[in-house]
């Protein structure tokens, strides 16, 4: 059967959700690269609603700002104070209208609720014909939620608070998830109905579904096979947790997709990574944002990529990146850090202790050990000696420096740009070259050698190197007269 597209999808995110203890709002607290409310919007967007709503009220300013960056689709309706989930749902229908067609109503803080539960829940009331039809679970411990009332037939007949309930419905197990999927029409009229005596003296949403029973209309219940997905977050033990659900559910997806993940429990990828077969990642790993890793790359241990590229049969060792490009079959690590503007070209290396910001290497061109280089670009089959620096800044500005085709740089070499090393030039080990050279060239620039014979027996006599000298000189004076 097909779903049908709900008319709207009203996200409920105006609470403050003082058990975070933040001063972030709780809806923006993120787990797997994408925000509390974001998943939700993610997993309501999948059912191609007509309207997407989310209704803020606390800190409504950032989740404001928040939402259009990351959900332009969605409209912000703001709930000024937060007076019950019932209230939040009639300041939308005041604001947009009432709504005809169908209707869910939903949470921001219910990151792993699937696409594919909520479409359950839309095809049973469809199917069904109900007025509403809500969302439950059986859990283990339902204290603090909302219990499902039915009668002996197992009709749904109310729902009743925990702060509201009596000791014989506290031993409900069957919980409201919060969710549900209404008519518009019989909502906007039931939600005006809804009064605010109660414990907690706030309009109950909960309420509408004895209210729409009472005037005889069929009000469902949807059970969920798993209690995990309608769980919220209230607090930073159960993001905790919830992230470690997300990150399994997405691990075993690209496993199945031929990802050899070695130690699960040690790597942490983000909703937007994408990941080619046959790769492999190793323990301790973490991929973020955009992350691309394509066939056959190898990645880990202990590196952490974010808005990264890895292309074909690249291999990634203990390294950091942020928005690099690794060309295919490139070799990073172990132990490098790429910035932003890092562009490796195929068969290229960034090896131990090596830093690189807005720089381009070009094919199998080599920088294997302690060097910085920042702002530069570098041709095809280059080698960049050990301890080279690219000496980019000069206090105010940054400046460039070029290092042409076949090019070798001296081990110890500074570059001071804006300065180009010329196509198959050298440069001298431990040269600091502030003038181009010229293609072919050798670049030199250092002092020449001088050795103070004997200073040593002069300025350190007595110490273990004098000895050591002393020893030394007195058998060549001995092999001189031989
Ligand atoms: C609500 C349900 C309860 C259910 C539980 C599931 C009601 C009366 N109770 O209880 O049956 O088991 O959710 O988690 O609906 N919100 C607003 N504006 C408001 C009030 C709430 O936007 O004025 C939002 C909150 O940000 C939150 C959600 O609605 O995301 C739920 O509100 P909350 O106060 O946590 O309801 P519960 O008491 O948990
Ligand atoms: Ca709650």
């Amino acid at each position: 059967m097909s779903v049908p597209r709900p008319a709207a999808v009203i996200v409920l995110a105006a609470g403050e959700g003082t058990r975070m203890k933040s001063q972030t709002p709780k809806v923006l607290h993120e787990l797997c690269g994408r925000t509390l409310v974001d998943h939700m919007l993610a997993a309501s967007r999948d059912l191609g609603p007509g309207q997407l709503i989310v209704v803020i009220g606390h800190a409504l300013e950032r989740v404001r700002g928040h939402l259009a960056v990351t959900s332009p689709d969605a409209r912000a309706v703001v709930q000024r104070e937060q007076r019950g989930t019932g209230h939040a749902v009639r300041t939308v229908l005041e604001e947009v209208g009432t709504i005809a067609g169908t209707v869910l109503v939903t949470y921001g803080d219910v990151p792993l609720m699937r696409t594919q539960t909520l479409a359950t829940l839309l095809e049973q009331h469809a199917s069904d014909g109900n007025a509403v039809t809500v969302l439950t679970a059986e859990v283990p411990d339902p204290t603090g939620y909302g219990r499902i009332i039915r009668d002996e037939t197992g009709d749904v007949l109310e729902i009743v608070e925990e702060k509201d309930a009596d000791a014989g419905q506290r031993a409900i197990k069957e919980m409201n998830s919060g969710i549900y999927a209404f008519d518009g029409l019989l909502l906007a009229d039931a939600v005006k109905r809804v009064s605010s005596d109660n414990v907690q003296g706030e309009e109950y949403l909960t309420d509408v579904l004895a209210i729409l029973r009472g005037d005889g209309h069929r009000v469902g219940a949807c059970v969920a096979g798993d209690f995990v997905e309608v769980e919220g977050v209230n607090d930073r033990v159960q993001l905790a947790a919830a992230r470690r659900v997300l990150n399994q559910r997405l691990l075993e997806a690209h496993m199945r997709a031929g990802v050899t993940i070695v130690d699960p429990t040690s790597t942490w990828i983000d909703v937007g990574v994408r990941i080619g077969p046959d790769t492999v990642i190793h323990p301790g790993t973490q991929l973020h944002g955009d992350t691309v890793i394509e066939a056959g790359a190898e990645v880990g241990p202990a590196t952490t990529l974010t808005d990264t590229f890895v292309g074909e049969g690249a291999i990634v060792r203990n390294s950091v990146c942020d928005h690099a490009e690794i060309g295919p079959e490139a070799n990073v690590g172990p132990y490098a850090y790429l910035r932003p503007g890092t562009v490796l070209g195929r068969r290229s290396k960034a090896g131990t202790f090596v830093e690189m910001k807005n720089t381009k290497v070009g094919e199998r061109s080599k920088v294997p050990h302690l060097s910085y280089a920042g702002d530069a670009t570098i041709g095809d089959d280059a080698n960049i000696g050990a301890s080279t620096v690219f000496v980019n800044y000069d206090g105010v500005n940054k400046h460039h420096t070029t290092v042409r085709d076949g090019a070798f740089v001296g081990c110890d070499t500074m570059l001071v740009a804006p300065v180009t090393v010329g196509d198959g030039a050298y440069t001298a080990a431990g040269s600091t070259i502030v003038d181009d050279v010229p293609p072919g060239a050798m670049g030199v620039a250092r002092a020449r050698q001088r050795n103070i014979e004997k200073w040593v027996l002069r300025r350190r006599a007595g110490t273990k190197s004098a000895a050591a000298a002393e020893r030394a000189l007195a058998e060549q004076e001995q092999e001189k007269k031989q």
